[in-house]
């Protein structure tokens, strides 16, 4: 691991400082592997302006957090990593879909993401739409893949899974909740932001984590303990978004900040406030490892996801 510099008044880094760096470490091995089979998976550069822009979207600086996720859940289960490897891409490709589409002028209208210009800005609307609806059909045809798994009832399940969490039950009804919210008559209540982002965020995260359950044929229990993990991590995740928003660092972030309010989003922010919104993202967390105590120290990785997903800068 590479040193830590000491800190501006001197003193050497703190512990705080030391766990996030081995944290970072440990996310960026997960990206490292997850990308070198999307480098496989994804259609060649040179084949067309759309797999140009689509290997453009996935292969970007993202975080990988999703990824992470079905690889450290998987881990719970002894599930070959070459499996848990390519349900993970699958699901770097649909979130990347997701984010290509929610750039575009009709949805966030962003002109950087990852740090480098949205899809829609480099080449053109048509092709961002297109590139987007690609890399969503490829996330299915990788799952339904015999070498994502040799049973078609587990591949199913996988397919099933991403369906319901990425479709109109999922992040594409709550990024419709989103953008309805932008013109509402009255501000959203707790509870319907909540709604909202779990649908947004929260279902893609929890079938992140889900994947490693279903690979691992894991019983009911364990599948529910994750379950309940994911849904508070995927909570706490958005509410970490909304309060970067407002007071990130655009740099850090790779994206565009401060536009939520001006364009009038419901967020957790909008409605708690910065204060309230940061202790719930705390509380949320908290709940989110307490779903973990049955799998004792094999969970670790899962224990330092959560506090990196309200730590973090970007
Ligand atoms: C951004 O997701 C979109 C949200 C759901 C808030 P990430 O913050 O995981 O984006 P990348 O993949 O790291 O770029
Ligand atoms: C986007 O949420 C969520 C999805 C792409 C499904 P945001 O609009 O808040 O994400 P950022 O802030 O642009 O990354
Ligand atoms: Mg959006
Ligand atoms: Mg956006
Ligand atoms: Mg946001």
């Amino acid at each position: 691991m590479r040193p830590l510099p000491n800190t501006a008044d001197g003193n050497r880094p703190g512990k705080r400082a030391i766990l996030a760096q081995a944290f970072a470490q440990e996310l960026a091995g997960a990206a490292s592997r997850v990308e070198a089979a999307l480098e496989t998976l994804l259609p060649r550069e040179s084949d067309t302006a759309i797999a140009a822009a689509m290997r453009y979207a996935v292969l970007g600086p993202g975080k990988r957090m999703r990824a992470f996720l079905t690889l450290a859940t998987s881990a719970l289960f002894a599930v070959p990593q070459a499996q848990a490897v390519r349900a993970a891409a699958a699901i770097e490709c649909l979130h990347a879909y997701s984010l290509i589409h929610d750039d575009l002028p009709c949805m966030d209208d962003d002109d950087l993401r990852r740090g480098r210009p949205t899809v829609h800005v480099l080449w053109d609307e048509a092709t961002a739409v297109l590139a987007g609806d690609a890399l969503q059909t490829l996330a299915f045809g990788i799952l339904a893949d015999p070498a994502t798994h040799p049973e078609g009832a587990v591949r199913a399940a996988l397919c099933a899974g991403l369906a319901r969490a990425s479709g109109a039950g999922g992040m594409v009804g709550g990024q419709a909740l989103d953008i309805a919210a932008e013109t509402a008559a009255t501000p959203l209540s707790l509870d319907e932001i909540t709604r909202l982002q779990a649908l947004k965020t929260g279902a893609l995260i929890a079938f992140a984590a889900e994947a490693g359950g279903i690979l691992g044929l894991a019983g009911t229990m364990a599948r529910r303990a994750l379950l309940g993990y994911a849904q508070a991590l995927g909570l706490a995740f958005q509410i970490q978004d909304d309060i970067l928003d407002i007071e990130g660092d655009a740099d850090a972030a790779g994206k565009r900040l401060r536009k939520d309010d001006a364009a009038g989003k419901a967020t957790f922010v909008s409605l708690l406030g910065l204060e309230a919104a940061r202790r719930q993202a705390q509380e949320t967390v908290a709940e989110a490892v307490g779903w973990l105590d049955a799998f004792g120290a094999a969970a670790d990785p899962l224990r330092r996801l959560a506090r990196f997903t309200v730590e973090r800068q970007r």
